[in-house]
């Protein structure tokens, strides 16, 4: 069996370091530095040859500085002879790019698959997708896992009930009735439109949520704008208390403003972006560090991933 070593790029230092103590092993030393013209220098200070690397880096703001990393770092595991290189991505930005709605746009989810599969990884492991065909774009073994048992574990765990889980638009439907089966609880579906980019509204809700803890279930929260509105007209349509449940919490902009103005009384997120916790410091973090942790060790093992998605027995065990 080859020897296994875990490599962090900078953009989620804490969740490696987290995984690294979960598995008992130490991060392999590296060099990353910015020359003065902003180009990236890379250098891994211990030999690998042979060995399969596990490499952590999610594309999170900056993303484009943290994607050319990413090549970079995988383009010298590769030119120093690792063996497997598996790319740990919890959070894949550009995904929300994943197909042309007008004409002369690119497909950028597609190219990234592309880059990440030419630069030499031989494998990838993310979270939430925000549509699961991207899978489909890569020709290396993927494999995708979902934060929604996470947050109904959460919720069980601290005994809400009466919920009503919304789904904030009809793309995050199958992520919110998968949540609510498991739950038992009864599905709630909002009409959202996009005027323009980073701008939503919700026209219509489809389901009951009068008096109800109303649990919105999002792969991203970005402006926060998608949830603000959502948390808004459920509130009007008469939920007792509205909690959100995001997986990547990029926050840009505004969002912790327009967070804590709705009317929401808790915002669960996972920790595949660093940060969060310092810009909207009344959220509370899931981490997903111990089931990260679980799939290096299965993967480098050759053992199935498949005893891990206990969930879909309904058994909220992670
Ligand atoms: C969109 O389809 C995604 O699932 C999220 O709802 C969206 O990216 C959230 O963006 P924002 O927070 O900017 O409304």
């Amino acid at each position: 069996m080859s020897k296994i070593q875990l490599i962090s790029g900078s953009s989620h230092p804490l969740l490696a370091k987290t995984i690294a103590q979960g598995l008992d092993l130490k991060l392999t030393p590296i060099k990353i530095k910015r020359f003065i013209d902003g180009e990236i220098y890379v250098r891994i200070k211990k030999r690998v040859r042979g060995d399969d690397l596990y490499l952590i880096q999610s594309l999170s703001p900056p993303v484009n500085d943290n994607l050319m990393e990413l090549l970079i770092i995988i383009d010298a595991a590769r030119r120093a002879s690792a063996g497997r290189i598996n790319l740990i991505c919890p959070y894949l930005g550009y995904s929300r790019q994943d197909r042309k709605v007008r004409s002369r746009e690119p497909i950028s989810a597609k190219l990234i698959a592309n880059l990440i599969s030419k630069a030499g990884a031989n494998r990838l492991v993310t979270v939430d997708l925000h549509v699961d065909q991207i899978q489909g774009y890569y020709d290396i073994p993927f494999d995708h896992f979902v934060g929604y048992p996470q947050f109904a574990n959460y919720l069980k765990s601290h005994n809400y009930s009466n919920l009503a889980i919304v789904s904030p638009d009809i793309g995050g439907v199958k992520r919110a009735s998968k949540m609510a089966s498991l739950l038992g609880a009864p599905i709630v579906i909002l009409d959202k439109r996009r005027p323009n980019h980073n701008q939503s509204e919700v026209v219509h809700v489809v389901g009951e949520v009068s008096g109800k803890t109303a649990v919105i279930v999002d792969d991203i929260i970005d402006t926060g704008g998608s949830i603000a509105a959502a948390a808004k007209i459920i509130k009007k349509e008469g939920a007792k208390e509205v909690i959100v449940c995001g997986t990547h919490a990029l926050l840009s902009g505004g969002a912790c403003q327009r967070l804590a103005k709705a009317p929401i009384s808790k915002v669960l997120f996972l920790d595949t972006i660093p940060g969060c916790e310092e810009k909207l410091p009344q959220a509370e973090i899931i981490s997903l560090a111990p089931l990260l942790a679980r799939i290096i060790n299965r993967v480098h093992n050759g053992q199935s991933l498949g005893a891990l998605f206990t969930w879909e027995k309904k058994e909220v065990k992670l």
